[in-house]
């Protein structure tokens, strides 16, 4: 029988899943190395600050005063791991999947794998990375292979950031295995770690599920976003039509539209799947094609709206625009592929004096040429329209309510005279 205490994990990435299964693992008892190839990341790390809101300095703190959380970039740091985990980034390059980055993932452990490790993957990946590149490449760099010399499994992160109801460890967790023994061990990790773990036959139906999670939530998205613009020309107001349509108990589920989608998930998920679809079966997955497609258009349509309510305009040349949030979501510093980057780029090259305002951004994230302000009643009332993007928690909304003279409302959070939802 396995013991918590004598069983080293080592966490491949210490981002926003990776770093918070380090700090649940070491507050279950595990000996863990959180390592990651960022050398400032991991001095971050090592000086007690954190890169992920969802973790805070002092949980970090307490990890590494527990002497069993240790930070590293050196991969002499992964000698006698029981367990690695896998979750570094599964990006698109020009439209494809690359993997390259689980590619060198493996190369590290590699040279400290020994029989009777398990190793997980739990980036975002499409039908058969873990059974055939993963697989395939530890036996060829180490000779062992998959489930008779060392267990491997896949295992979905479901983490939400910001979220703070459903959290790494009430969330269900989804695992799976190459075959019986690996779906064990891969289980009995992460029993320990959640409160409830779902098994699933192998690992291609585990991969299958996260893709179909994420691409779930972006066909509803782009269904809600297509719908809203049909209704503002029709004259209706889609935000009550979706509130009413959400009392029906049963069948429905709601979504709501906005600037267009963001995040590690939804632009970049559902591509690996239509990836995979086109590349193994020469098939075209059209429901993604399109949400894609739509979602996309969507910083668009929004500065075709501003046009539309700046009605004294000509073009949005020299016009003073204030843009509220530049995170993908509420509650968040995360900005990659935000939609609201796209739409102050777009603001910008149309020669727009852009002001922007989110407070967890790191302002070396806010696209060049927009300038990042405090929200004061000064500057909402100079501005000549106030885009609200974003709605995080701290923004002081009834300030913006009581001094703008326009707001284009994407999240429908305000409501006045002044006011004109998306
Ligand atoms: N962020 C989310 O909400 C979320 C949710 C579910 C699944 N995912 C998936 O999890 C995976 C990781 O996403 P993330 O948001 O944590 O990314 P992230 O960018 O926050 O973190 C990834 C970390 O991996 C590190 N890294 C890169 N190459 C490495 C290597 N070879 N060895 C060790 N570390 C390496 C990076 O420096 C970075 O710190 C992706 O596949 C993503 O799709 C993300």
């Amino acid at each position: 029988m396995r013991q918590i205490e004598n069983t080293r994990v080592v966490i491949l990435g210490q981002g926003y899943v990776g770093l918070p299964l380090a700090m649940r693992c070491v507050e279950q008892g595990f000996l863990v190395v959180g390592f990651d190839v960022d050398d400032r990341k991991i001095d971050q790390l090592n000086s007690g600050s954190s890169p992920v809101e969802d973790i805070s300095d002092s949980e970090l703190a307490q990890a590494l005063a527990s002497g069993r959380y240790i930070p590293s970039d050196d991969p002499g740091s992964l000698a006698g791991f029981d367990y690695a985990i896998i979750s570094v980034p599964t990006p698109l390059a020009a439209g494809q999947p690359d993997l390259s980055y689980i590619e060198a993932a493996i190369s590290t452990i590699a040279p400290q794998l020994r029989p009777g490790c398990t190793v997980v993957l739990e980036s975002t990946t499409y039908p058969g990375t873990t059974d055939e590149l993963v697989a395939d490449r530890i036996e060829e760099l180490t000779g062992l292979r998959a489930e008779e010399d060392y267990h491997l499994g896949y295992s979905p992160e479901r983490i939400d950031p910001g979220n703070p109801v459903w959290t790494l460890v009430n969330t269900p967790k989804v695992v799976s295995g190459v075959g019986p023994t690996s779906l064990g061990a891969v289980q009995w990790f992460y029993d320990q770690c959640v409160d409830k773990t779902v098994a699933v036959k192998t690992t291609r139906e585990a991969e299958l599920t996260k893709l179909l999670e994420n691409t779930f939530r972006h066909v509803n998205i782009a269904l809600v976003n297509e719908l809203a613009m049909f209704a503002h020309d029709l004259d209706v107001d889609i935000w009550e039509v979706i509130d009413a349509a959400a009392t029906k108990p049963f069948g429905f589920m709601k979504f709501s539209p906005g600037p267009g989608v963001g995040g590690h998930c939804l632009p970049v998920d559902p591509s690996y799947l239509s990836w995979a679809v086109k590349n193994r079966l020469g098939r075209t997955f059209r429901f993604v094609e399109l949400a894609n497609d739509i979602n996309r258009h969507m910083p668009e349509y929004v500065v075709r709206r501003l046009r539309a309510g700046l009605t004294e305009r000509e073009s949005l040349e020299g016009a003073s625009v204030l843009l509220v949030g530049m995170a993908y979501k509420p509650n968040t510093g995360d900005a990659r592929e935000s939609p609201s980057v796209d739409v102050a780029t777009r603001l910008i090259d149309l020669g727009a004096d852009v002001r922007v305002i989110d407070g967890h951004v790191d302002s070396s994230r806010l696209p060049r040429g927009s300038v990042e302000i405090d929200l004061t009643a000064a500057e909402v009332a100079s501005a000549e329209a106030v885009i609200v993007l974003v709605d995080h928690d701290d923004i002081d909304l009834d300030l913006i309510n009581e001094h703008a003279s326009y707001v284009l409302d994407c999240r429908d959070v305000l409501r006045g005279e002044n006011i004109e939802s998306l």
